[in-house]
């Protein structure tokens, strides 16, 4: 029986030592099909080493890799066809030009050669690279390069991108700029897209999911928008009467601290195993109280609290 798996990559008890020093135990990653999984971590967690597994081109000390339900290593061939990968320092050659390079890496992957001319065109424009198709490699900056790697990871036409910190060597346009564009493929291509980052907003930012890792081990997996609900506890309310609100809230057994910060704003705070009562009080005061509601939102950055307490370095 064949059974239907949703996950386009699956890794179980994925390891590798290098030596006596492990990089990577026992991760067990689930990437669903057509979200952006962001793989999150500080420098030197694991993250490149998983990726270069995942895309075969670094062997297990043991463990399974699952790709659209494929072997990574025995259907190397299958797997590659659905698969980009932009490796931490992308490669080419020196002396060839961004359009020469994405030619033939266009043929390597089966096109004719109009059809990969039209391909790597089409490419370098989408990456930001037109006006340089035609400029030797050797001389074109990190970011430059690191587009150009960009580029040749779509060249295939990819249902599953893999982007090892892809605006590592970006200023902060380029990459707001080259984010969007991953967003994009994601959206309106549906391609499935794992991105690995140590910036927390940028992972926020394009991701659906997140995966966190530190000292190779994989502390927290899942849905970003269900593991942030579970950290988001300090709100800033906006109300045409802070001390009517305030009066009302200090009643609720919700409630670990409220103040009033002017006539206006309240800062509350909730115990996170209660905070469902919040959602169905608040809205009752307001109107009992026929107070207006101005704003409404979460205190501080929860995704970069989520991450700092899975570290252990904050509360
Ligand atoms: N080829 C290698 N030989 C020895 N140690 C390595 C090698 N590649 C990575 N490591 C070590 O494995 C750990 C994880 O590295 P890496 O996967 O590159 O982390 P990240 O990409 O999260 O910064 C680091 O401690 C690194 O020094
Ligand atoms: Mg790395």
């Amino acid at each position: 029986m064949r059974i239907m798996t949703d996950l386009v990559l699956e890794t179980s008890n994925l390891t590798r030592f290098f030596g006596e020093k492990c990089a990577v135990y026992r991760l067990n990653l689930k990437v669903p099909k057509g979200v952006v999984y962001g793989f999150l971590g500080p420098n030197g967690a694991g993250k490149s080493t998983t990726l270069r597994m995942v895309v075969g081109c670094l062997r297990p000390t043991y463990g399974k890799i699952k790709v659209f339900g494929l072997n990574v290593f025995s259907d190397r061939v299958k797997v590659m066809e659905k698969l980009g990968y932009l490796p931490e320092k992308p490669v080419a050659y020196p002396y060839m030009t961004p359009m020469d390079f994405l030619v033939y890496m266009g043929r390597l992957s089966g096109l004719t050669r109009k059809e990969a001319v039209e391909k790597a065109r089409e490419l370098l424009d989408f990456v930001g690279l037109g006006r340089l198709a035609y400029s030797k490699v050797n001389t074109l900056s990190a970011g430059e390069r690191q587009r150009l790697g960009f580029a040749q990871a779509l060249i295939n036409e990819p249902e599953f991108l893999v982007l090892d910190e892809p605006t590592s060597n970006l200023d902060p346009v380029g990459r707001f700029d080259i984010l969007n564009k991953v967003r994009r493929l994601a959206e309106e291509k549906g391609l499935t897209v794992l991105i690995s980052s140590h910036v927390i907003p940028e992972v926020e930012r394009v991701s659906d999911y997140v995966g966190i890792i530190n000292n190779g081990l994989l502390v927290v997996q899942g849905r970003i928008s269900d593991l942030i609900a579970e950290e988001e506890d300090e709100y800033l309310l906006e109300v045409s009467d802070s001390k009517k609100l305030l009066e009302r809230l200090r009643k609720e057994d919700y409630v670990i601290e409220v103040r009033a910060r002017d006539h206006k704003s309240v800062y509350l705070k909730v115990d996170l195993n209660k905070s469902k009562a919040l959602w169905l009080t608040l809205p009752k005061i307001l109107a009992e109280e026929k107070l207006a509601l101005y704003g409404f939102r979460p205190i501080g950055d929860p995704l970069e609290r989520l991450f700092l307490r899975r570290l252990g370095v904050a509360r």
